[in-house]
């Protein structure tokens, strides 16, 4: 790995997260992408920070390297105090696990699991007890208005259901930092506006920070900032 050497951050525990001159370039035979350049972003706790960029803006590559699953070519990435960028595959293993929520376009819900299962095969890699794992699950679904469908397959729930099911899954850890990957693009505008009301009232009430990557200028104002991406700059 290639760290530039003039960088030398300081871990700030009120800080969420912090990416200091993050770079990242993906090669592929011949020919090189410079998806993210000189990236500073700093997250203070509870702080929900909107990413907006054009499609291959670099939103997606942003939020990976924050969640440690890509590594950056270059710069440092440290969240909820860890400072990731020398971290072993198992390490970030570990990371994504205990300090990171995701959730994404595609809301990955495992099919053949309820609601409350969903919730519960995120402890099932945790170390919570078992009890105290489906104690949290249900308080969970009942603050997103899912009790009555906590035994619903992900098949029988609507679209901004299953959207819950997954801010409820990301939740579970409490982690520092909530990755949101486009929550609003398959919803109509009615629905979107309140999942990410939903979103801002679940990670205020926490105090955990969140990144949420739109396209989607519609549901900027539940952030509380919004930092826009343009070929892998930012631009607050
Ligand atoms: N695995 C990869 N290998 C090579 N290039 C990649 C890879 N992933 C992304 N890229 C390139 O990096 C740039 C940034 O991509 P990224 O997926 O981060 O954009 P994005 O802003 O999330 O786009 P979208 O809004 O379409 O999801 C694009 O030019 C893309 O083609
Ligand atoms: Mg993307």
């Amino acid at each position: 790995m290639n760290v530039t050497g003039s960088i030398t951050p300081t871990s700030d525990t009120t800080l969420a997260a912090q990416l200091t001159g993050v770079r990242k370039v993906y090669r592929m035979g011949e020919s090189e992408t410079v998806a993210l350049d000189r990236v500073d972003l700093s997250i203070p706790a509870g702080e929900i920070v909107a990413l907006v960029g054009p499609s291959g803006s670099g939103k997606s590559t942003l939020c990976s390297i924050a969640g440690g699953i890509l590594t950056p070519s270059a710069g440092s990435v440290i969240v909820g105090g860890q400072e990731i960028t020398g971290y072993t595959p198992r390490q970030l293993t570990a990371f994504r696990r205990e300090t990171i929520g995701f959730v994404f376009q595609s809301v990955n819900l495992v099919p053949f699991l309820t609601a409350r299962e969903n919730l519960l095969v995120v402890d099932e890699i945790g170390r919570r007890h078992r009890s105290a794992a489906r104690a949290r699950a249900d308080e969970l679904l009942e603050e997103l208005g899912l009790s009555e469908h906590s035994r619903h397959l992900p098949g029988e729930l609507s679209g901004g259901q299953r959207q819950r099911v997954a801010i409820g899954r990301a939740l579970m850890n409490d982690p520092a930092l909530v990755l949101f990957d486009e929550p609003t693009s398959s919803l109509d505008t009615a629905l979107g506006d309140h999942v990410m009301g939903l979103i801002r009232s679940e990670m205020k009430v926490r105090n955990t920070a969140a990144i949420v990557d739109t396209h989607d200028e519609r549901v900027t104002h539940h952030a509380d900032r919004t930092v826009h991406i343009i070929d892998g700059v930012l631009n607050a």
